[in-house]
Parts: C-alpha cells; sequence; structure tokens
C-alpha cells in the first residue's frame, strides 16, 4: 500500500517522540548492537586488506546438484551477499550481451536518451545514468525464465525464514517475473557512480508503523540480538511513499547477471557485506545527536543514504566486489549498503542485466497483474518511469517467447 505523508518533518519528529515514550533504551540498544557490528566490519576489512574472498561464491553446477550447506547458509545469512559463478554458460550471457546492445539502438534509444530519467538517485549520482530502461528484449526475457534462474532463487528464497505463526509468508520454489532494466557501462565512463545507498524505503522504515514497523519489531523495542535480517514476517506487508523508482514488489535479493567481464575498477559494485548493517542504522537515527526531525538523511521517495556523516564505522566495510565473468551472476539482500565505483577505468564495456528474486506471495502476484499489460503492449514496467521505449517496437518479446514457466512468472497462466 502506498504511505502518505503531508509534512515529513513533522511526522519524523513525531515518530521519534513516540518511540521515546516506549521508555525503550535507545542509546543502550545502539551502543551495545554498535560492538557487535564493529567486529563483523573489522572481520570483513581484515579478509578484505589481506586479499580474502569477502563475498561468497559458489559455482551454480555445485548449487543445482547439493544445495547451500549450513555453514554456507550461516555465512551467507551473515554476510548477505553472494556471487554464483556460471549461473549462465558464458557463451550465451556474451550473446544475450550482443543481442541486447542491438536492440537498444533499434528501439531508438540513442535518439532520444533522456527521456523520463527519474530522480530517485538524484542526490547519489555523480552524473548522467548509463542504465538502459528497456524492459521487454527477448534476451532479458529469456535470463528472467530460464531454468537455471529458477533453480537459483529457489536456493535463494530458502534462505529466509519463510513460514510465520505456521503460515506461509511466500512460496520459495515460485517466483514472480520482475522486469528490470539494464546496465552498459562504457570504458572511461566517470558518470555512473552511485554513493553507498539501500533500495526499497528510506523514510518508510521508520515511519510506517504498522508493516516496516513490524519488520523492525525488535530493534524499536531494544531487543537487538532477535533482529533477524532473513526473517520474512511481516515483509510482504511494507507501505511505500509512491515513486517511480521504488520497488513495488517484494524480493528476497536484488542482483544482476554479468553480460561481459569486469572487476575492480571497471566501474562494478560495492557492497557492505554485513546483513545488520541496516537494522544499526535504524538505531542510529534514533540517538540524541540526530535532529529530532531528521533520520540521518534520509529522504522521502529516494533511496536510503549511507554517509560518512552518521554511518562511517560500517561505510570502512565496503568492498568491491571481485572479478565477474560473463554468466556469473551477483545477490544481495534488499537492506544491503551498496555502491557503484564512480570510474570506470577498464578497456571494456561493463553490462549486466539486473534481475533479482521476486517469490510468489499475495504482494507479489498482485504486482503481476499490472506488469503482464505492460508486457503486452510494450510499456515500460510500471515499477519504473513511464520512459515506453518499447511501445511501438515490433522486435520485443511477445508471448510466443515465453515458455510455460515464463507464462507462469508473468502471471500469465496459473502454476
Ligand atoms: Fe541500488
Amino acid at each position: 500500500m502506498a504511505l502518505k505523508i503531508d509534512d515529513i518533518n513533522k511526522e519524523i519528529s513525531l515518530v521519534k517522540k513516540q518511540l521515546r515514550n516506549n521508555s525503550v533504551d535507545y542509546k543502550r540498544a545502539f551502543d551495545e548492537m554498535s560492538v557487535s557490528i564493529k567486529q563483523e566490519i573489522d572481520e570483513v576489512c581484515r579478509l578484505r586488506d589481506s586479499g580474502q574472498p569477502v563475498i561468497p561464491e559458489v559455482e551454480f553446477q555445485t548449487l543445482r546438484d547439493n544445495g547451500f550447506n549450513d555453514q554456507q547458509k550461516a555465512l551467507l545469512q551473515k554476510r548477505g551477499c553472494l556471487i554464483i559463478r556460471n549461473t549462465f554458460p558464458s557463451d550465451l550471457a556474451s550473446d544475450w550481451n550482443i543481442q541486447i546492445g542491438e536492440y537498444i539502438k533499434s528501439v531508438g534509444y540513442y535518439e532520444n536518451p533522456d527521456k523520463g530519467l527519474d530522480n530517485y538517485f538524484s542526490s547519489l549520482q555523480e552524473g548522467k545514468p548509463q542504465i538502459f530502461s528497456v524492459y521487454w528484449s527477448k534476451a532479458q526475457v529469456a535470463a528472467r525464465q530460464h531454468e537455471n534462474m529458477a533453480v537459483l532463487r529457489s536456493h535463494l528464497n530458502r534462505l529466509w525464514r519463510y513460514r510465520n505463526n505456521g503460515e506461509s509468508i511466500f512460496d520459495p520454489d515460485r517466483e514472480c517475473c520482475y522486469a528490470d532494466r539494464t546496465r552498459r557501462r562504457e570504458p572511461g565512463d566517470n558518470s555512473l557512480g552511485l554513493k553507498p545507498h539501500i533500495d526499497g524505503g528510506s523514510v518508510e522504515r521508520w515511519l510506517d508503523k504498522s508493516g516496516y514497523g513490524s519488520v523492525y519489531r525488535h530493534l524499536l523495542a531494544g531487543d537487538w540480538q532477535k533482529y533477524e535480517p532473513f526473517d520474512a514476517a511481516y515483509r510482504t506487508e511494507t507501505n511505500q511513499i509512491e515513486s517511480p523508482a521504488v520497488s513495488n514488489m517484494f524480493r528476497t535479493f536484488q542482483g544482476w547477471t554479468a553480460l561481459s567481464g569486469q572487476g575492480p575498477g571497471d566501474g562494478t559494485l560495492q557492497l557492505i557485506p554485513c546483513s545488520r548493517v541496516l537494522g544499526w542504522m535504524i538505531l542510529r537515527a534514533l540517538q540524541d545527536d540526530v535532529p529530532n526531525d531528521e533520520l540521518c538523511g534520509a529522504q522521502p521517495g529516494r533511496a536510503l543514504p549511507c554517509t560518512s556523516d552518521w554511518h562511517q564505522m560500517v561505510l570502512e566495510g565496503l568492498c568491491t566486489i571481485p572479478k565477474m565473468m560473463p554468466g556469473d551472476s551477483i545477490w544481495w539482500h534488499g537492506d544491503l549498503v551498496h555502491a557503484v565505483e564512480d570510474e570506470h577505468n577498464g578497456s571494456e564495456y561493463s553490462n549486466v542485466i539486473y534481475i533479482g528474486a521476486a517469490p510468489y506471495c499475495d504482494k507479489n502476484a498482485a504486482f503481476l497483474a499490472g506488469q503482464a499489460e505492460c508486457f503486452l503492449s510494450g510499456a515500460s514496467s510500471p515499477d519504473f518511469a513511464a520512459e515506453n521505449y518499447e511501445l511501438d517496437f515490433s522486435g520485443r518479446a511477445g508471448m510466443d517467447d515465453l515458455t510455460e514457466l515464463g507464462r507462469k512468472q508473468m502471471g500469465l497462466q496459473d502454476w
């Protein structure tokens, strides 16, 4: 549901006042959690600075055959991110790369490149993005509905606790299509950098008392030890302020699949690989040194920033992801702080398709209905600005390009 707030600063002051009336010692909770988070960040820094892997990696074939073992599960839940090597054969991903390049040209993108850039990232961006708002190329549709993706996402969804009080919150084995965009970053580009942020809600995380208030109930009660980022309880019931680029689907993971080789220095992704950091940020904003009507820089309708002004301790743990090859995919919990390197100093394009994991639940099923209409008409995904580059373009994917699994994931056929 959409959250409507007229006077944001007034509402923040009011919510802070109400929380203070709960007689929770937020200073104690924050100080204790800071010690625990600092230990984790120190561990990340130690591994990173000694050249050891920080972000867990698994081969797709191994995952398909054996699933995640308990040790892997514990590490993945702690780090909140992972790389799946060879999710697709590299020649298939390279082929998609060529197809998407041609598709962007054919829809006339370059003749009209600034159609409707949204302002979601305006406070984060270093300049003009190289993210292309096309959703329905045959290559994107093929990648989303590929069987390897279905196998992988059912394992990812199962990292979550998806039952609460005997009821299923989502079905980990049924996936909903979430049509997202594609990135093609030129060598030498220095315009796409994104500062550290979290997607999927900013001020709502404090102001949406029924939805997010329940997700973060343990933190708001001062019981920070009980907070589990992978507990799905109430996650499908959050309410957000409407914005063209805030996801209206519940996603267990955000992610992308590499279409070209890209590594550190190539303008790639950076993560703070610590899933509890957002929980710490929730408590950070409730400390006495933060102005009464502010939440450490959170602004409605924007990404939630993680800044040196308020969050320096955790920013120390920002890690650049290792070299990715065509067909490798990376996944991060929707609450994870991430950024994009300012400059692409490599010699090749660094291209990706954004594909996350959105398991079947009432919230996601409801979203599918509107999205399917956009698929059929060629309109932009309803979760993004209506730039509609593909509306009159005959080369986009249609019903004939959907497999049976693809039709189910699109909500055009019953499971
Ligand atoms: Fe983001």
